[in-house]
């Protein structure tokens, strides 16, 4: 039987992957989401890989559990930890991470090639964008840069101001200067579904002439392609979005709202347990 009405289940370790969401939301409307934000167990960027492994392995095995037809694993950190393994754990069920679309996004973005990914330290020593953005454009030239304080500054809905700005700076003024002697980065991935909340204080330290891209479209427009691939596209509906998290629903509702540009309450929150 076909498994066409069972929703896309999305996971991040927080509110991260909501910036996914939007962007699913928006390239396939039809769908259900079913989102599971780990926020007991935030951030995953710093932790081992191990511990991200089993993190990853036990949230997206309660989506499994409730019944999903795709996996999009809407966090970077645990894509680049955890993709083939849960690939082959919940094989034949499609599963999709953010990193090969991001790369995509940036490879075909750059003018020059020369790409700065800026992700959690987990991300960046993982060197996965590295690799994948070199795949794509044997060309391109890559600094990774983690940026570990992005990920509670978007968490506690911290957008733009000194503190913001502050941080920003002193992450990348060194590689964006304007001192820097050419060739200059033209394009700046945001390897961290959370970075997309700093975009306008980023793009005012990195500079209006560098292209900022994130992975959040591309993931999207590819969920499309495998569904249809596979028949399971839904048409001609409005889908529904669950939201599920693993502490405090109501801190869920107000910074997830920021994130997603609309309301949300704190009934609209499920709480589980891993
Ligand atoms: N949103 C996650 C990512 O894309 C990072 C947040 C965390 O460190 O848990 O990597």
């Amino acid at each position: 039987m076909k498994n066409s009405h069972l929703p896309v289940g999305l996971f991040d370790s927080g509110m991260g992957g909501l910036t996914v969401l939007k962007a699913i939301n928006a390239c396939l409307p039809a769908e259900d989401v079913t989102y599971l934000g780990d926020t007991a167990r935030l951030p995953y960027g710093t932790k081992g890989q191990e511990t991200i492994v089993r993190y990853t392995l036990q949230a997206a095995g309660r989506l499994v559990d409730m019944g999903v037809k795709m996996l999009v694993v809407a966090c970077n950190t645990a894509t680049s930890a955890a993709l083939p393994v849960l690939r082959e754990h919940f094989a034949p069920l499609p599963v999709l991470g953010v990193v090969e679309p991001g790369a995509a996004a940036a490879a075909h973005a750059s003018r020059n090639g020369q790409i700065v990914v800026i992700a959690t330290e987990a991300t960046i020593a993982s060197g996965v964008y590295q690799r994948a953005i070199v795949r794509i454009r044997p060309d391109a030239r890559v600094l990774g840069r983690a940026c570990t304080l992005f990920v509670p500054l978007a968490e506690e809905g911290w957008m733009k101001g000194p503190v913001v700005t502050g941080a920003v700076r002193r992450y990348l003024k060194d590689i964006f200067s304007p001192v820097v002697t050419a060739p200059r980065p033209d394009t700046l991935l945001l390897g961290c579904t959370h970075f997309p909340l700093l975009l306008p204080a980023l793009q005012r330290v990195v500079g209006k002439n560098v292209h900022i891209v994130d992975s959040a479209a591309t993931t999207a427009h590819c969920a499309r392609e495998e569904l249809a691939a596979r028949g399971l596209l839904r048409e001609n509906r409005t889908g529904i979005c669950r939201f599920l998290t693993t502490d405090n629903q109501a801190r869920f509702a107000r910074t997830g709202s920021l994130f997603l540009g609309r309301r949300l309450k704190c009934s609209d929150v499920e709480l589980v347990d891993l």
